[in-house]
């Protein structure tokens, strides 16, 4: 059957096994082999293709380009399908005469004289086939070669494993590394979840420009926290970070501490004062809150942005100053420009640079990392020893929708530190509001019983005061005994 020995060309394929970890030169090596073992003169491995776990791609092919695969795979197919759907070999020594191949066109029309296809298996899942063809009498399969080719696809199917395998240890490997030097870069920031990895990559990224960045989350997603880490990581760090609350400021008292006031510009302007654009001149400045600064300031800031000048309250003087803008917002700030209530001119000064903070909710992947940094935390500030919280109290934790976010965490962690008593934490100490969960046996029943379901739970709850019940139902007396009539429920209080 062979140019060369078969025990020959098995370890060959062993060595190029434990050589290479590309695969697909592997596969285009071993090929070679097998073929020069067989004496097989066209030859492909098929593969399951990575996007569709259906169809099968030709990952190598000797003497067939692999655009042809296709259309020889179309003609073969009868050989090809009855290996993949029955998952076993398949050879003919005489396909011309072979019964299972008439009216088979491929076999026909390009004169093939001998075929060999085997599927390539692993774990018991057929992963793809190899298919080998004479069109010469020469080179006619027989047994022995159908045996040699089966040992090959075992083989093969273990490197091709080893090599999936391997490229995914190296991909992960490659997340892994990235997230320790992110992690590393940003000690303060918590998290490995991909959102919070890109926050930390994009943080990196424009933390040495002068970008204004608009940061976008709700409140307690640690909009500040980014703010801060985006000076600290920039060249103006040695320079002060000014953080301003815009919303609870009236639009005089928001003027004056941005811009500065000249002494007895107003009632109470006892002296002259630098607002906080001066004071953080080569530093940055954080709006917090920006959505809610009125028109009149919304103006005077996009001209300290386009012109980097500032006018102090009741002063003509024009001072240059330079500082870096972030600002944030637990708005849809694009949806107040759309409403009319923010400039749209401000709104692209504001957002060169745009971040945003995903909820809590949304990535509770990072929650026991987050768990273990406050807890460690709270347990150090409050002299306090916890054991390593349990999978159940992470799942808990992380099946509740938190509405405030890290903050709410973070404050929840502390009350069960100063709350715990023999060191064990459980759910009932973290004391959580779940208002917004409904109980899973309600879903999918018609409102109608429900309304009975929650009715009667209610007056449970209430020890059958149908007063207190259409309370807290907000419903009148009158309703509910209505209700309970319909239902044959007379009695009661
Ligand atoms: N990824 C994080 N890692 C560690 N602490 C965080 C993280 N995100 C937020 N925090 C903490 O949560 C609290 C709220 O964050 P903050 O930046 O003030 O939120 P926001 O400004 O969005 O309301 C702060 O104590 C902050 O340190
Ligand atoms: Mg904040």
């Amino acid at each position: 059957m062979s140019n060369s020995d078969p025990f020959q060309a098995l370890l060959a394929i062993g060595d190029e096994i434990n050589s290479r970890h590309d695969i697909d030169v592997l596969l285009e090596r071993v090929l070679d082999i097998a073929m020069d073992t067989l004496n097989a003169e066209r030859g492909f491995i098929l593969l399951k293709s990575a996007q569709s776990a259906d169809s099968l791609e030709a990952v190598a092919a000797r003497n067939i380009s692999k655009e042809n695969i296709n259309t020889i795979q179309e003609l073969s197919s009868s050989v090809v399908n009855q290996v993949i759907e029955k998952i076993e070999a398949v050879i003919t020594v005489d396909a011309q005469a072979d019964e299972r191949f008439a009216g088979a066109e491929s076999v026909v029309l390009q004169n093939i004289r001998s075929i060999m296809c085997t599927p390539l298996i692993h774990s018991g899942n057929l992963i793809g086939a190899i298919y080998m063809d004479n069109r010469l009498d020469a080179g006619k399969f027989n047994e022995e070669s159908l045996k040699f080719l089966q040992a090959f696809a075992r083989q093969t199917s273990i490197a091709i494993e080893n090599a999936h395998l391997f490229e995914q240890l190296q991909a992960e490997n490659q997340i892994l590394r990235q997230k320790a030097e992110l992690n590393d870069a940003f000690p303060e920031i918590i998290g490995e979840s991909p959102a919070i990895l890109r926050t930390m990559e994009l943080i990196r990224s424009v933390a040495d420009t002068n970008a204004s960045v608009l940061i976008e989350g709700e409140s307690g997603t640690g909009k500040e926290l980014v703010a801060r880490a985006l000076h600290h990581h920039s060249t103006r760090r040695d320079k002060l970070f000014l953080p301003i609350f815009c919303g609870s400021l009236t639009e005089n008292i928001l003027e004056s501490e941005l811009f500065g006031h000249k002494k007895g510009a107003f009632t109470g302007a006892i002296d002259s004062k630098a607002g906080l654009f001066e004071e953080a001149h080569l530093g940055t400045l954080f709006l917090d809150e920006i959505a809610d600064i009125s028109k009149n300031i919304q103006t005077k800031l996009l001209r300290v942005l386009q012109e980097g000048e500032i006018k102090r309250v009741g002063e003509n003087t024009i001072r240059k100053v330079d500082v870096r803008i972030v600002s944030a917002t637990n708005k849809d700030l694009w949806k107040e420009v759309e409403d009319g209530n923010f400039r749209e001119d401000l709104y692209y000064r504001l957002n060169v640079i745009n971040i945003k903070m995903p909820p809590l909710r949304e990535r509770t992947g990072d929650l026991a990392l987050l768990l273990d940094h406050f807890l460690q935390k709270y347990c150090a500030k409050n002299n306090k020893t916890v054991e390593k919280p349990g999978k159940d109290l992470i799942k808990y934790l992380g099946s509740y929708h938190w509405p405030g976010n890290i903050r709410e965490l973070e404050n929840s962690i502390e009350r069960a530190v100063i709350l715990v008593r023999d060191g064990q934490l459980t759910a009932d100490l973290f004391n959580l509001h779940r208002t917004g969960k409904i109980d899973s046996e309600l879903i999918g029943k018609p409102l109608k019983e429900i309304e009975r379901i929650v009715i009667m739970k209610t007056l449970e709850m209430t020890e059958n005061n149908r007063t207190k019940a259409a309370e807290l139902l907000d419903v009148s007396r009158r309703w509910l005994q209505y209700r309970l009539k319909e239902w044959g429920i007379v009695d009661g209080d």
